[in-house]
């Protein structure tokens, strides 16, 4: 197994496929922690998790939170929202605070591209793991979504995955082609031409302007939401014209897709935009899979940053 050095988990992007293939078989092997009666381990006993989030979050917070505590970690939960963030300290400022409590690894999410990476440059004594950063990256979801991938289908290489959406704004998008691609899977995005990047084609994917044809033959479609915070306007003509050309339901599903396909979403889901709640329920929907490895993935990563074996900064 690729040995783990690096003092923080940025982005996809830099990691080389064995760290990824790493990192997925170690919350593989966690997993089983969450079917015990008693859900706690003590390889993180006497060590600080601080989840610092400045935008919104369900799941990764959440996750980040129980993975922590079955770790035995002391977990802090930072909210911007009624911190003296809204007396004007900066993200800096108060970043450079939280590290002077000596935690060992601070979990970050921003809107801003860029901002996890400035706090691991800036944080020289504790671990970062980027829960999200703007547009940009989101590592942990395309990790909990390869472990979620590798269960279901059995390997990673070969496989067909079509990327559905709103990819302009998607870090879930950005970090997943990484991820896949350096795993030795075929990526197709789909989306109407406003939310598909320019540059997008340099990330070495295929691009389909209809979402017939980008479901055909795969063996993964991950279907995502309209990033509405993060739109500055006008791409699209309505929802429901979006929904319409872009929706997935249990019609096109059967008509276009394999029978064998998994539909995935890193949510939070719209029912009945981008997804009808026959196909996010129904017997193709992975996305409560998702959710529960997301815990496992989340241990993991807590695990290679912080744990005795890992680059404990
Ligand atoms: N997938 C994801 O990042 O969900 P949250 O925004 O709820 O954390």
């Amino acid at each position: 197994m690729t040995a783990w050095t690096r003092k923080d988990l940025l982005t996809m992007r830099e990691l080389e496929p064995g760290e990824i293939v790493a990192l997925v078989d170690t919350a593989a092997s966690l997993q089983e922690i969450a079917t015990r009666d008693i859900k706690k381990v003590p390889a993180l006993r006497g060590k600080t998790v601080v989840n610092l989030f400045y935008e919104n979050s369900t799941r990764t917070r959440t996750s980040f939170e129980i993975a922590g505590k079955w770790l035995s970690a002391d977990v802090i939960n930072f909210s911007a929202s009624g911190s003296s963030a809204a007396k004007g300290e900066s993200f800096l400022d108060t970043a450079k605070n939280i590290e002077a409590m000596s935690p060992n690894v601070v979990v970050v999410r921003h809107s801003s591209s860029g901002a996890a990476t400035i706090l691991a440059r800036e944080l020289t004594k504790c671990s970062i793991v980027n829960a999200g950063d703007g547009a940009h990256e989101h590592p942990t979801q395309a990790l909990l979504d390869l472990l979620t991938i590798r269960e279901k289908k059995g390997h990673f290489e070969g496989l067909n995955v079509a990327i559905v959406g709103d990819i302009a704004h998607s870090r879930v998008a950005r970090s997943n082609i990484h991820g896949m691609r350096k795993l030795g899977m075929t990526v197709t995005v789909a989306g109407p031409p406003t939310l598909i990047p320019p540059f997008i084609h340099d990330l070495g994917v295929k691009v389909s302007y209809r979402l017939e044809e980008a479901i055909r033959d795969v063996d993964v479609i991950m279907m995502l939401r309209l990033q509405n915070e993060r739109m500055t306007g006008g791409l699209i003509p309505s929802i429901r014209e979006y929904s319409r050309y872009w929706g997935l339901t249990l019609d096109k599903l059967k008509a276009h897709a394999r029978p064998d396909v998994l539909i995935m979403h890193p949510g939070p889901v719209n029912r009945g935009v981008e997804l009808s709640p026959e196909v996010a329920d129904g017997p193709y929907s992975v996305i409560l899979d998702q959710v529960t490895k997301g815990v496992a993935v989340r241990m993991g990563v807590l695990l290679m940053l912080a744990g005795s074996k890992g680059g404990d900064a």
